[in-house]
């Protein structure tokens, strides 16, 4: 809690910069994909916690984001119904809680995606940039991703889509992850918005199988995963 005066009169303010924060102990499946509007892990926990909320019950998000409510749910043992319209956020949700596939496949064909996607960005070196269609270019925040970082980005997008395996899903929420934080020039703070070019060249391979190997962690290391 803090003092601000406004209109010359002291008020008491508190702020909730860090009781929205996620926890270092929290970011298990949480931070596969979070975006600006997510709310904290222990905020749910906290409702769970006050309403007695236990393994008999339902409970259900109307408006359920990137997952946060299910994915506590499911980590609490107790079944979670989420709805969500947006298309990404809908991806976002259905691939966090999903915790069925096997982290070793994951993991294995992922250095393979990789391993391809490095040797195409290698040949490609002295070709044109791929770019993407005119219609779907107007879609993006002017500036939003360098045509560089997009030339690479789309390499590994059509590799995971080639090899269409069992973790495709995973592969691709990992891809939109490390594309946003690491290829992109968008920031959120907390509105999103277009900082500063990359200027680096970005090694957004090895960025897209840091994200991979999250996943992996937190599945191998996840007790409830049968559930
Ligand atoms: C504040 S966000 C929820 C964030 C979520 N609790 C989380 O932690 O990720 C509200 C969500 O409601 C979704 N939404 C808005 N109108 C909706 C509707 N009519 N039906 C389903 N979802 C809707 C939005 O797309 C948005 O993702």
């Amino acid at each position: 809690m803090s003092q601000l005066t406004l209109y010359g009169e002291k008020i008491e303010a508190y702020s909730n910069n860090n009781a929205n924060k996620i926890g270092d102990n929290d970011k298990a499946f949480h931070n596969w994909y979070r975006f600006v509007l997510s709310f904290p892990p222990h905020l749910v926990r906290k409702y769970i916690k006050q309403f007695g909320l236990d393994k008999e019950c339902t409970i259900l998000d109307p408006f359920c984001g990137t997952g946060t409510t299910i994915i506590e749910a499911k980590l609490n043992g107790i079944r979670g119904i989420g709805i969500e319209s947006n298309p990404m956020s809908y991806f976002a949700s259905k691939v966090k809680t999903d915790w069925g596939i096997d982290w070793k496949e994951l993991q294995e064909k992922s250095f393979e995606i990789a391993d391809n996607a490095r040797d195409r960005i290698k040949e490609d070196k002295d070709r044109e940039l791929q770019s993407l269609p005119e219609e779907q270019q107007r879609l993006l925040i002017v500036n939003s991703i360098s045509p560089l970082p997009l030339h690479k980005s789309l390499i590994i997008f059509s590799e995971i889509r080639r090899d269409n395996d069992c973790c495709v899903n995973h592969q691709l929420l990992s891809f939109a992850s490390a594309t946003v934080k690491y290829a992109s020039n968008l920031r959120f703070g907390p509105e999103v918005g277009v900082f500063k070019e990359k200027k680096i060249d970005v090694d957004i391979v090895t960025s897209w199988l840091k994200e991979i190997k999250v996943m992996v962690n937190d599945l191998k290391n996840c007790d409830n995963c049968k559930l």
